[in-house]
């Protein structure tokens, strides 16, 4: 029986006594396993933010998920898209991602309006981070450690990554059990997304085995564009099969109307039709996670 002082038990082995110990978390773990997306796309501008915010919604109000959303991207707008949604706090992921820290990311949530939606803010000083990052020795599994005890606090933890694959996307691609990607109609969008998949082929390989593709969704379908639109939805469908959602999200001015009064779509018309496709794309993105 080795010695014990202090309460704890000291090994007179050598090896792997040796390795320095990872200090406690200071937040208490919770009853709960949360599925962690990240929603990324190598592309700017095709729907990333709105389908993280509408999507984090629907499954709060509607599917009695507990859902935390965490703003990878320094232009913070998750924050700007529910401003009018948020309570007043929340601390800096920058500080989090650039120096050890026994803290999580749930710590520095702040609650919303909404029963069961909480949002880590994203800062300007984010993109410091990301370039400090590259000095951190296991620069792409800092995002990991952070919300290591917090998925035990929620149900599902949604991911909004910038446009690109720097440090930040990989953060949460490594963070993540799966990835959605959305996609405009658009030919630009899918060259994006073949570079997307290059990339989470590469990191399941390396530093990430279980990660999945949870599936694409077309956003922003513009009616009057049909013939195009079915054959960008073809050229997905033969590339990626049963990933592509059936639900897809249509061209609604009324998701950039909410966006500009800072709420989300369903505090703004929930009877419009992109709040009735965000809802169908919760329910499916359910099924895929609880499979
Ligand atoms: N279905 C839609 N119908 C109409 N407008 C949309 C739709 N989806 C997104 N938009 C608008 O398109 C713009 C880009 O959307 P969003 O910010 O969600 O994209 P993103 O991929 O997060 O962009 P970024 O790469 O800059 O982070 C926003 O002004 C948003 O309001
Ligand atoms: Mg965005």
């Amino acid at each position: 029986m080795p010695p014990v002082h202090n309460g704890a038990r000291v090994s007179l082995g050598g090896g792997a006594s040796m390795a320095p110990r990872r200090a406690a978390k200071s937040l208490a773990p919770g009853d709960a396993q949360a599925k962690v997306i990240a929603v990324a796309a190598q592309k700017g501008g095709v729907g990333k933010t709105t389908t993280t915010v509408s999507l984090a919604a629907a499954l709060a109000r509607f599917y009695g998920q507990r859902v935390l959303v965490i703003d990878l991207d320094a232009q913070s707008h998750v924050s700007l898209a529910l401003r009018e949604m948020l309570n007043v706090g929340g601390g800096s992921l920058a500080e989090l991602l650039e120096e050890p820290t026994t803290m999580e990311v749930a710590e520095i949530a702040v609650g919303t309006r909404i029963d069961n939606l909480e949002v880590t803010p994203s800062c300007p000083e984010l993109a410091r981070a990301e370039n400090r990052l590259s000095t951190r020795i296991g620069k792409e599994l800092v995002l990991r450690g952070l919300i290591e005890v917090s998925r035990t606090h929620y149900d599902v933890i949604l991911l909004d990554c910038p446009p690109n694959l720097g440090n930040l996307t990989l953060n949460g691609l490594v963070a993540a059990d799966c990835v959605l990607v959305p996609c405009n109609p658009a030919v630009l969008a899918v060259s994006g997304v073949e570079g997307l998949m290059g990339a989470v082929e590469q990191i399941k390989g390396a530093l990430n085995p279980s990660l999945d593709v949870l599936g694409l969704v077309l956003t922003r379908v513009d009616q009057r564009n049909g013939a195009t639109n079915a054959t960008i939805a073809d050229m997905l469908r033969e590339n990626w099969g049963e990933l592509l959602a059936p639900v897809q999200v249509g061209a609604d001015v009324a998701l950039q109307k909410a966006q500009l009064e800072g709420r989300d779509i369903y505090a703004f018309d929930p009877d419009c039709r992109a709040a009735q496709q965000y809802s169908e794309l919760a329910e499916w993105v359910l099924s895929r996670i609880s499979r």
